[in-house]
């Protein structure tokens, strides 16, 4: 496979197979995803992997908590306030694919219902969490975002799918307490990593893109 296919084949995957996934692929997977780009080589990544009962156990405290009605805030906001246009019509149109392909309400019980899929990892035998030291700034987060996608690439090229998963930012204490993530450090994001159900209604759909013209201006070229 070549890196344009890998890049048109990747999605955002969100129903994965009971099948796990071998150690060592993932550290090799991690150890070239690392040859990723960061500014003055600070490689400011800091990544932690959880499957078999280490996993479970994640899973059972984020339902304990939905159960619960429990809610954390955040430490950063996932999106701006007041998002706007075309950036909100965007988020809303995902959003609605998503609804719509799986079937589950697009309210607030549906809205908690997405939640625990994304907290027991869309059934990935694999989660893997993305968080890097406080005093870094936005040059450094999009350093670890870049190192992710590579990641993400990567893994298409093993077979294999993922799913970003920004949402375990909003449950940062929860997350930070189960994994030992020290208070210096704070978590981006987290990720499911797997094999693919393919033939899954929440893998049933694929999102769009805005035109070139939309977001690139060219000078002489
Ligand atoms: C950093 C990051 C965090 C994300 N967090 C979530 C998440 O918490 N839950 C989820 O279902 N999708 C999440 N997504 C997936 C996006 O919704 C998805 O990338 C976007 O809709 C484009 O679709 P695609 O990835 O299938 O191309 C996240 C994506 C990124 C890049």
């Amino acid at each position: 496979m070549n890196v344009t296919d890998a890049v048109r084949q990747r999605y955002s995957t969100r129903a994965f197979l009971d099948r796990p996934v071998d150690g060592a692929l993932v550290r090799e997977l991690l150890e070239l995803a690392a040859q990723s780009p960061s500014g003055g080589n600070l490689q400011p990544w800091i990544v932690q992997v959880i499957a078999g009962e280490r996993q479970a156990g994640l899973k059972r405290v984020m339902a304990a908590k939905l159960d619960a009605g429990e809610r954390e805030k955040g430490e950063y906001n996932v999106y701006p306030p007041n998002l706007w246009e075309p950036l909100n019509a965007r988020r809303a149109t995902a959003a609605s694919q998503r609804f719509q392909a799986t079937g589950i309400p697009d309210d607030s019980e549906g809205a908690v219902e997405m939640q625990r899929e994304n907290f027991a990892f869309f059934g990935a035998p694999v989660g893997l969490f993305f968080s890097l030291d406080r005093r870094c700034g936005p040059p450094q987060w999009a350093d670890v975002g870049m190192m992710m996608q590579t990641f993400m690439l990567l893994a298409v090229e093993r077979g294999l799918a993922t799913c970003p998963q920004m949402i375990w930012a909003r449950w940062p204490k929860t997350v930070s307490t189960y994994l030992e993530i020290p208070e210096t450090h704070i978590l981006y994001s987290g990720m499911s990593l797997g094999y693919a159900d393919e033939g899954s209604k929440w893998n049933s759909f694929r999102t769009e893109r805005a035109p070139l013209s939309d977001f690139a201006t060219f000078y002489e070229i």
